[in-house]
């Protein structure tokens, strides 16, 4: 297939995930490799779908995206996810079907809107008895994680409002063991990361949140930056070593 031309972009994917505007070749090498590696899924596509219905807004994780949190999860093999987030569920579909036996995924969510259609559509993909759907702000579930005897989380997924980014990076250090892996998604938002006068709280926020990263001896961080149909964004990623 040929790169594509501007403006020759679809406004949406197969899966329905509605493009943002960004350069088309982004998009269109996106679809090219989801088309070969993420097949069409009934469960997946059924979540996008139900969360359309319902209007949630289309900022689930994109399926290549969705396939890379797969992977880690193979690759480290956690008994205990922690994801802050939750939406629709689609992340959470990803994850929660490639943990090995007994694993189990905590996912919390402030809108009760976004928890109904989520918990709809994991029992639709009937992954309901691995997971746990907490429901209200994460900054006020979180502290019910802590209890003295709860195992820590092998690996967190940080994806909610992004101007609490640093009070979650400060409960993932809490919540975690040496060894845990920290994804945090959207740490880029087009470039604006960078912008140190941004008025945006979001941006703020996730700025804060690097300054804790890098400051924090415990952790050992890097970021990937993406580009696919969903624009320009990044993941943050980090290892707690201590
Ligand atoms: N992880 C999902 C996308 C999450 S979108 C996926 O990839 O499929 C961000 C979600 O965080 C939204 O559903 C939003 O309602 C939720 N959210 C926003 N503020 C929150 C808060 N304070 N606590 C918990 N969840 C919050
Ligand atoms: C937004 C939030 C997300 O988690 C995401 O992946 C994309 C966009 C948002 O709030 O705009
Ligand atoms: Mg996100």
């Amino acid at each position: 297939m040929a790169p594509a031309k501007r403006g020759s972009a679809r406004t949406e994917n197969r899966q329905g995930h509605r493009l943002k505007p960004a350069e088309p070749v982004w998009a269109a090498v996106d679809q090219y490799f989801a088309d070969l590696l993420v097949p069409a899924d009934v469960e997946l596509d059924a979540a996008l779908e139900a969360n359309r219905a319902a209007g949630l807004p289309a900022i689930d994780v994109s399926p290549l995206q969705g396939k890379f949190l797969q992977l880690l999860v193979q690759m480290t093999r956690p008994q205990r996810v922690l994801e802050i987030g939750t939406l629709g569920g689609y992340s959470t579909i990803w994850i929660a079907r490639a943990l090995s036996d007994g694993g189990r995924i905590i996912t919390l969510e402030y809108n009760p809107k976004h928890a109904d259609v989520a918990r709809k559509n994991l029992e639709n993909a009937g992954l309901l008895d691995r997971i746990d759907l907490h429901v209200g702000a994460a900054l006020d579930t979180l502290p019910q994680l802590a209890s003295p005897d709860a195992a820590p989380f092998d690996l967190i997924f940080i994806d909610a409002d992004k101007r609490s980014n640093p009070q979650y990076l400060e409960w993932a250090l809490k919540l975690s063991r040496p060894g845990t892996m920290i994804v945090v998604d959207n740490v880029v938002r087009d470039g604006k990361v960078i912008d140190a006068e941004s008025d945006d709280p979001d941006i703020q926020g996730t700025r804060k949140m690097f300054e804790i990263m890098a400051a924090e001896p415990r952790l050992n961080a890097t970021v990937v930056q993406n580009v696919g149909i969903k624009g320009y964004d990044g993941y943050a990623l980090a290892v707690v070593l201590r």
